[in-house]
């Protein structure tokens, strides 16, 4: 069943993918995006930024790629990591694709002096590389983070050839601690925390806003109060529940969405036990 023509919204306002027309700005989106164009701009190097699951880093990432890629100055590209288990080789074929290398079947035999060739050749285009990895926490292998760490050492006449922008979960800073070095060259970092109350009803109504349709005329005051109630303000989970709750809506066709509805929902999902389970966790 299809709610958006009960609700008349031009299209789907809850899907949980990094789409950059739904990009709310709030402070900290807005603080983490220009901290990491800024990184980018002035080539600082190392960059990072961490938070908590789903709080909106890979939704960061996409809107930073989009920016980088609009512009000409920059050679960039994005590193997704979906396994812990990949090899050295996987990740300098990557970045040997991403700054424009036609033949990678011989990178290996002298991968770094390959890749800073092809860097130099870039810089002397006036190219800004900028390598973007999410999933950054599966960086588990130390070995690789000291070739990353690698790459950080090149420099020309004081101006750096490559910046890497690493994007995770808080495990992605213990990585990261226990290679000293790598800690000491952080030039930019930042923090997505969970979305505040009033956060979470100005990123619902400016969601439902790109599809053509009221805040006030779909959900009550106090159901978005559950809402960032049992989504402790995640974005992603604030989406499932209003999905949920928009589709119960339109199915019952009981409008505006109340508090009963989102319990209901809430409870479907699992949320209601969670939520149990963190309290008693901080007692
Ligand atoms: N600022 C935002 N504006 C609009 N939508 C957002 C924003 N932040 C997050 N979202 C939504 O929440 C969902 C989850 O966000 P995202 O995937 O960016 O989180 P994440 O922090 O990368 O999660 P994970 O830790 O699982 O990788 C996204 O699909 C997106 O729909
Ligand atoms: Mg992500």
């Amino acid at each position: 069943m299809n709610y958006e023509s009960f609700f008349q919204m031009s299209f789907e306002p809850f899907a949980n993918i990094p789409d950059t027309r739904f990009f709310f700005e709030t402070n900290q989106h807005k603080m983490a995006l220009l901290r990491l164009m800024h990184a980018a701009d002035k080539m600082r190097g190392f960059a990072l930024l961490v938070g908590d699951v789903g709080t909106g880093k890979t939704t960061v990432a996409r809107k930073l790629l989009a920016y980088l890629t609009r512009n000409p100055k920059f050679q960039t590209g994005l590193i997704v990591l979906t396994h812990e288990n990949f090899s050295d080789e996987w990740l300098f074929k990557r970045i040997g694709q991403i700054i424009g290398l036609k033949d990678t079947t011989n990178l290996m035999k002298d991968p770094m002096n390959i890749l800073t060739r092809q860097l130099i050749n870039l810089d002397r285009e006036g190219k800004k590389t900028v390598i973007l990895i999410d999933e950054a926490n599966k960086l588990s292998d130390s070995r690789i983070v000291e070739q990353i760490r690698g790459f950080l050492n090149l420099e020309l006449n004081d101006r750096r050839i490559i910046t890497f922008i690493l994007i995770g979960v808080p495990e992605l800073e213990r990585h990261i601690l226990q290679n000293e070095s790598l800690q000491q060259r952080i030039a930019a970092r930042t923090y997505l925390k969970s979305l505040s109350k009033d956060e979470t009803y100005g990123y619902i109504k400016y969601r439902l806003s790109v599809v053509g349709a009221n805040i006030s005329s779909i959900f009550s005051p106090d159901s978005i109060d559950l809402i960032h109630s049992y989504s402790n303000g995640r974005p992603r989970l604030i989406n499932t529940i209003c999905d949920n709750a928009l589709l119960e809506a339109a199915f019952l066709q009981r409008v505006p969405v109340d508090s009963t509805m989102i319990e209901e929902v809430s409870e479907s999902l699992g949320l209601k036990k969670q939520q149990f389970e963190n309290f008693k966790r901080q007692l």
